[in-house]
């Protein structure tokens, strides 16, 4: 196949592999994704930061010789540095290591042990084992590598290209995207934002107390200072990077703006009302505020409007006792990925309807108390049947009051 190599700065170049078809990784619903590696070209060595998804592998591979046409080289690859070892970036090592038997691999200590784990039976090279501040000489070309522990595997790394400052962050602020064009100023600002945000609610959240240690660490330490560029394995390439350490720095710390997200479930339109009411009383207030139907809305989206909301409002019948099971999928995965983290804890607000007995809101209070949400259980509402007038005023009433309170 042809594909061609994108020149980032001199001697670097983006090869990596556009996933036009992905709309599902793991669990995140995405519109496509791409899978980024970067080629640097030093006096003495050439090195591939990352590689891609196994299935990619011709594709790396065509804008690999392109980059090294484009040079005027033959094709020769010394080193691999390899940031992280999810499939999305290790699946067509294999393939590589194959046509480049004699590459000098570097990887965390964690990544040493474990990519042997990952293919069974490769006979996997000797491993160059890197940690916080040991660097790589290519010859008029640097790297040094910087440990990223948990941020967000165990073997997580970030490589820094000393003379270009070029950051070479892996996951960290990438975009599930996939676009024609590779920087920043090529999309819509409002588009890479959002799409920046739900990378950061569905994948880095758990993460974040260690995203503050390390942009701390980062900046004490004077690697921030040199970086120019950001180059992520996904997404878009940051010629801003302060727009994007400004936005992780924000969830980071559980800085939210002021907006409330109303998610809510119904069987026969009890609890669809009372949301409506809910939101009226919101409203009444200028307040943002975003509504999300379970039935028909998707968690990813759901959760990345969370994540810069300062309370969430949360709706559904009771069913045999207990919550619509609808709501369960997304209960499990607030409580995986913790936005509590940052140590500030969003406020949230219940309703529901029941036929008989109730039990919705019991257990929901449990799980989003668990999941480090601020229940105001006193201002639950609950309603036998269908949700009279006076019913309705009280959501009303609570909308307000909760958007008077993330105004305070
Ligand atoms: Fe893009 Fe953690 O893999």
């Amino acid at each position: 196949m042809k594909a061609d190599s994108v020149k980032i700065a001199d001697g670097v170049y983006w090869v990596g592999a556009l996933d036009w078809d992905a709309r599902d990784f793991h669990g995140f619903t995405v519109p496509g994704m791409t899978y980024n590696a970067y080629l640097v070209f030093g006096d003495e060595k050439i090195a591939l930061i990352d590689n891609v998804d196994a299935g990619f592998y011709g594709e790396l591979k065509a804008r690999i010789e392109d980059a090294f046409a484009k040079e005027g080289k033959d094709v020769k690859i010394d080193v691999l540095v390899q940031n992280h070892i999810e499939n999305d970036h290790l699946g067509s090592v294999p393939e590589f290591l194959a046509d480049f038997p004699d590459v000098e691999v570097y990887c965390s200590k964690k990544a040493a042990e474990n990519i042997p784990l990952q293919f069974p039976g490769l006979d996997c090279p000797e491993f160059n084992v890197i940690k916080t501040g040991d660097t790589l000489d290519l010859g008029g070309k640097s790297f040094t590598f910087i440990s990223a522990n948990m941020l967000h595997w165990p073997d997580s790394n970030f490589t820094l290209y000393n003379e270009g400052g070029i950051l070479f962050s892996n996951d960290a602020f990438g975009q599930h995207i996939c676009e024609s064009k590779r920087f920043d100023t090529d999309v819509d600002p409002g588009y890479l934002a959002l799409h920046t945000k739900r990378f950061y609610a569905n994948l880095v959240s758990l993460s974040s107390r260690l995203v503050v240690k390390k942009v701390t660490e980062m900046t004490e330490a004077g690697y921030l200072d040199k970086v120019t560029m950001i180059a992520p394995c996904h997404g878009q390439i940051w010629t801003n990077p302060q727009t994007a350490i400004d936005m992780y720095a924000k969830w980071a710390t559980g800085d939210a703006d002021e907006k409330i997200t109303v998610i809510y479930d119904t069987m026969h339109h009890s609890t669809q009302k009372m949301a409506h009411a809910v939101m009226e009383g919101i409203m009444s207030e200028g307040v943002e505020a975003k509504m999300f139907y379970l039935k028909k809305d998707i968690e990813s989206d759901i959760v990345a409007e969370i994540l810069d909301s300062k309370a969430i409002c949360l709706g559904v019948p009771t069913m045999m006792n207990g919550p619509f099971p609808r709501v369960g999928k997304l209960m499990y995965y607030l409580d995986c990925l913790r936005f509590g983290n940052t140590g500030v804890r969003k406020k949230a607000v219940l309703f529901s309807s029941k036929g008989w007995a109730g039990g919705a809101i019991r257990k929901l209070t449990e799980n989003l108390n668990a999941a480090g949400f601020d229940v105001l259980e006193e201002d639950a509402v609950e309603t036998l049947y269908v949700p009279t007038d006076d019913v309705l005023d009280q959501c009303y009433e609570v909308g307000k009051k909760l958007a008077q309170m993330v105004k305070e």
